[in-house]
Formats: C-alpha cells, structure tokens, sequence
C-alpha cells in the first residue's frame, strides 16, 4: 500500500520528534544509510536506501523506497527489496534499461534494472572471503514492484572482501554498461552489453587520493566545463574523511569506456563536514547531475540520539565543475526546489559598515551576501545559539585560511567522544566576493561557500533549538541578509 506523504504522514506524531528533519528525508522509523538505486522514470525520482526496518541500528540489509516529484516532497513505497538465500541487500543503483538490452522487459515497456551487492553473512562467518557478490533485480511497472533475476549472482567474487556497491551506466561511445565497484582500495570497471554478463575492464585508485580506509560507494560520470567533456569519479572512504570517519572524495579525469586516468595530485573532498556520505547521483536524468548523500557518519551513526528512526539524507545538490583560482573543482549546491516549494516567508536585511549583527530567530534558510572585500579581515563568525548557552560556531579565518565548525559547545554530543571534534577544511573558494547560504534543520546545517565552492554539512544535538544567530568580525561588513521559514514536507 502506498502512503501518501501529505495526508497520513502529517498527522503521524513520529514527524514531530525532537530530533526530526522537516525537510529532508528520513524513513519514518528503523535504521537508514547510503543512498542506493536512485534513477528517475515516468516522472518520479526513485530513492532507494540501505534499510534495516527491525531495529534503529545498522542489521540485516532491505532496500527501502521512496518516491518524489520534485526532490523535496517524499512518498514512502514499501520495502522493494529483502534478503534472500544469496544474501542481505547492500548497496548499489539502478538504471532504465530503455532498449531492453536484458529481455528483462520489453521494447514498449522497458525495465527498471537494480544492480546491487549481496552480503552473505553466513560464508563470512564461516570464514571465506567471497561474501560480496553482485545480483540484479528488475520491475516493469515503475518501481513498484521488484523480481529478482533467476540467474543471481551476475558478477561473482574473485576472493576479495571488500567486493561491493556497483554503480552502472551507459557509456554512449563504446555502447556499454559500465559497472564502477569498489573493491578493498581501488575501483574495478566492468562492461557489459546486456546488464546480465560482465567483464573485467580496468582498476583505478591504488596509487591516488585518501587511503585511510576502505573504498566504497563509486559513482562515474560526465560533466561538461567550457565545451570540454571530463568525467567524475566519486569514492566513498571509511574511516580516513578530513576529519574523521566516513567522507566522499573524487577525482576528474577522463574515461575511454575502458580506463579511469586523471593528472589530479590533490586529494579532493566533495563536502569537508563530518556528515556527508556514500553520496552519489540519479541516472536517467539527462541535463543534470543531481547528488544525495547519506547525512551521517560510521563514527557514530549507529549511537546519535534519535528514537524510532536513525539518519537522514541531505538536501538534493545539482553538481557541477567549475575553475575556483585556477583548479578544476567538483561544485555541489541546493537545487532551487527547497527555495521555489517550501518558502513560506522571508526577511531581508542589509548590514551597512557593521561588526556584528544579529538575527533574533534563526530560520531554516539564511543566505549571507557579503559585499566588502575580506582582505583585510582577519576573519568572521556565524553563531548559532540558543539560550541554554549552546552554541554551533562557524569561522572562516582569513589569516590562516582554514574554515571551521565547532559543535563542541552543543550539550548533547557525550553519546561519542569523536562527535565534539572541531571540523577544518582549507579555504580554497575566491574571497573577493562571499556568499554563503545555510540550511538549517532540526538537527543538521549545511553551509555552501560561493555556490558550492566549499562545502561542510554537519549534524547536531542540541538541548533545545539553536534559535538565534549572529554574524561577527573584527572589521565592519556590508551585507544583504536573506532569511527564509520553510514549510514542511511532512
Ligand atoms: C557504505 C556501506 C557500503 C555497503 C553498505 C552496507 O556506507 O558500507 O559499502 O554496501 O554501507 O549497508
């Protein structure tokens, strides 16, 4: 039975939690991580994710699902896929297989095809090391409903461990399905002509980028910066994220339908903030790239203090490449949907030559545009703060170039010791000219830097709402400040 969000959820007392967001996803109870399966068809964009439905901690892993129209607004579906005697669900995507290349549909009714990982806790516990394999499963009437393929597993394991969460795409030019997977420290292509047989292509990744942990959660894709075609490649690792724990690094490169190469030296994160994970995009979406990452991280995921449910996704992100001072970057900002479906009021201000200034009712979105030059500040300051003395600060420090946020002064962070740690990242946007614009939810922010030049979202637990902010520096600013109350989706 489908629920539909607006007219059940709305009186659903489990939306009114302390902790809950009211405008990004979550499931409505049990445990959620990575995002998977995310493909749009016939009007609907499909979320799928790694669900345990029993429990709010990470167990036996389900598909759960969910549809929306417009990215902001969720319909929960029934779970699309459980274990079976191969093995529980584990990550991976799904794509529309439009000229039937499987059989698994037809010409006039292609089929929807997901492509995960089997986790087979038994064979682990018995000692092997071929636990992962890969299977595939396919629906014909929208996503509704899920059969398994007969001839399961599709991709079987070569005696690695770390064998997982395939990321499938057509690649136009050579006419194949590529299969990105992460395998233990490097990123195995595959191809196939049909989604059901693949073959060995290349590896990538042993010799470049964060090593600190396991690879996890590919994603390939194209993006075009100044006519030119460069493809994208995102790598999840656990632990080894700029500041502990679970982050989503990439690389740009190029990709000839057989081999991942990039000249790119530097290690480069899509998101600095400690809760951004196992993010990848939607396919079958033909003029964007539009991420979702899971907002929370294997440090302390299984433990933070929400009740009937655990973690949520973030706000959608168009991506895009862009020269920030003369390096190709990955930008990710808000889709303007939260702006355009949820607005219900707004307040602007202008900050004329002033040291601080403060917002006596913090809203869910607060955009900053700066019109001074920074240069010859040393830095400035967004607080968010409530009167139980709690406080969430942000700085960017010029002097030192490195931006921060301190959620240390947050009361409710003893759950994890790694949750009170101050998370940097180094300031790499151009700084002539400062926008910042922050969403806000009952227990996350999101900061973009320039239109997603640097990024940092970030959970919090607060005794009561951070209410209040204010912005600080030691010179005078001039700004406009928009502040926007959403409505929420529940
Ligand atoms: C990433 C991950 C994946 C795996 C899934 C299991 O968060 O560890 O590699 O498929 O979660 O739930």
């Amino acid at each position: 039975m489908e629920v539909d969000q607006k007219e059940e959820q709305s009186k659903s007392s489990e939306y009114q939690e302390k902790y809950r967001p009211q405008y990004h996803f979550t499931p409505a109870s049990g445990w959620m991580n990575d995002p998977n399966g995310m493909v749009y068809y016939a009007g609907e964009y499909h979320l799928f994710y790694q669900h345990n439905p029993d429990s709010t901690v990470w167990g036996p892993m389900h598909w759960g699902h969910a549809v929306s129209k417009d990215l902001v607004h969720w319909k929960h579906l029934p779970i699309a896929l459980y274990p079976d005697s191969l093995g529980t669900i584990f990550s991976g995507s799904a794509v529309l297989d439009q000229n039937n290349t499987s059989g698994l549909g037809t010409k006039d009714n292609p089929p929807l095809i997901a492509i995960y990982t089997y986790h087979n806790a038994k064979l682990e516990e018995a000692g092997g090391n071929k636990y992962q394999t890969q299977g595939i499963a396919f629906s014909v009437d929208s996503g509704r409903t899920w059969q398994k393929y007969k001839g399961n597993p599709v991709l079987k394991n070569p005696g690695i461990k770390d064998f997982r969460d395939p990321k499938v795409r057509w690649h136009e030019k050579s006419q194949k399905w590529i299969m990105s997977l992460a395998v233990k420290d490097k990123i195995s292509f595959y191809s196939s002509t049909d989604l059901l047989e693949w073959n060995f292509e290349s590896d990538f990744g042993q010799e470049k980028g964060a090593h600190g942990g396991v690879w996890e959660c590919p994603d390939l894709f194209p993006l075009e910066i100044a006519g030119e075609e460069k493809w994208v490649l995102l790598v999840s690792i656990n632990p080894g994220g700029p500041n502990g724990g679970s982050a989503t690094q990439y690389f740009i490169g190029d990709f000839d339908g057989e081999n991942f190469t990039t000249a790119q030296e530097e290690t480069l994160w899509i998101d600095y903030g400690t809760d951004n994970y196992a993010g990848v995009t939607w396919s079958n979406v033909d003029d964007k790239k539009i991420f979702l990452g899971w907002m929370s991280n294997w440090d302390y995921a299984n433990i933070v203090p929400t009740e009937n449910w655990r973690s949520a996704m973030t706000i959608a992100r168009e991506l895009s490449l862009a020269n920030v001072n003369g390096t190709l970057r990955l930008i990710n900002k808000p889709i303007e949907n939260y702006k355009n479906h949820l607005q219900k009021k707004s307040y602007d201000w202008e900050i004329v030559e002033q040291d601080s200034f403060q917002i006596k009712k913090a809203s869910e979105l607060t955009e900053i545009n700066f019109k001074n030059s920074f240069e010859d500040h040393k830095g400035i300051e967004i607080t968010f703060f409530n009167d139980n003395g709690e406080e969430l600060l942000f700085n960017i420090n010029f002097e030192e170039d490195i931006v921060s946020l301190d959620r240390s002064l947050i009361e409710n962070h003893n759950f994890s010791p790694k949750f009170k740690t101050v998370q940097k990242a180094p300031l790499n946007f151009s700084s002539d000219q400062l926008k910042i614009e922050i969403y806000k939810d009952a227990s996350s922010l999101e900061i973009f830097i320039n239109e997603g030049e640097l990024v940092m979202t970030a959970l919090y637990f607060g005794k009561k709402d951070l209410n209040r902010m204010k912005i600080t520096s030691n010179k005078n600013m001039t700004a406009n400040i928009k502040a926007s109350d959403f409505k929420s989706i529940w």
